[in-house]
């Protein structure tokens, strides 16, 4: 089995103090946790102050977006060196937010997914259909075409060095979790389509993380099933002891 991986995507909230104070609070209670991986994803402008925080502890950094070109004139954009210059070791690309309020498509995080592996960051590319989808049908469909463009190109290689988040969009923030047998499922079809393009030896190392109003008193059910290999956190993450009560249970499994 992997070893879980709880990651707190804080979207955009937190001050610079607000950041610390939750960095702090999260790292001084992970070193408890060490068969779980924890990661925190704060807002660019905070990244060095919790990086600062969090260095030397278990709690690794992440950020929430990057841009896949490398420099130059592309204003209000953020290379993959400057994210590991400041610290992160991963990097959420393809977050439903971003694809639906900011239109990014398939090909967009395609590249940027590209650009974090070639920079030696580890790429969290989420997938996720609408209740719209879901409820004609087309989880399946919906969940491989985005499987296939956000990672085409993508060798066995670097997929080793890569998690992949289903998040469920209508699961997103509203309270409505995926029941743990259709996250299940989706888990499922993602392993195989992994399986499918790579091998089981590649595919069997690849983190599938669940999103998707995760809290600490839904998570033990959700990390439990098969091909669940962590979380990814929202509105829970903002809260040190609630984070830490998923990375509880996570370490617990
Ligand atoms: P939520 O967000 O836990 O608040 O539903 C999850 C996410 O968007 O990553």
């Amino acid at each position: 089995m992997l070893r879980k991986l709880i990651a707190g995507n804080w979207k955009m909230n937190t001050d610079r103090a607000g950041a610390v104070k939750l960095a702090r609070a999260i790292a001084d209670g992970a070193a408890k946790y060490s068969t779980v991986d924890l990661l925190v994803c704060p807002p660019f402008v905070n990244l060095v102050p919790v990086g600062e925080v969090v260095k030397g502890t278990k709690v690794a950094l992440g950020a929430q977006n990057m841009y896949h070109e490398a420099s130059g004139a592309f204003t209000g954009e953020t290379s993959a060196a400057m994210l590991l210059d400041a610290g992160c070791s991963y990097v959420i690309l393809g977050h439903s937010e971003r694809r639906h309020i900011l239109k990014e498509t398939d090909a967009d995080i395609n590249k940027k997914t590209s650009a974090a592996l070639a920079a030696g960051l580890i790429p969290i590319v989420c997938v996720g259909e609408l209740l719209a989808e879901r409820e004609a049908g087309q989880t399946t469909a919906v969940i491989r075409h985005q499987f296939e463009g956000s990672l085409a190109g993508v060798s066995a290689e670097q997929i080793e060095q890569t998690v992949i988040a289903y998040e469920p969009v209508w699961a997103i923030g509203t309270g409505k979790v995926a029941t743990p047998q259709q996250a299940a499922e989706v888990h499922a079809d993602l392993r195989k389509l992994l399986v499918d393009r790579y091998n089981s030896g590649s595919a069997e190392k690849v983190r599938i993380l669940y999103g998707g109003s995760v809290k600490a008193s839904n998570a033990g059910e959700l990390l439990a099933q098969p091909n669940i290999d962590g979380a990814l956190v929202g509105g829970a993450s903002l809260n040190a002891e609630d984070f830490l009560g998923i990375a509880a249970t996570g370490a617990a499994l």
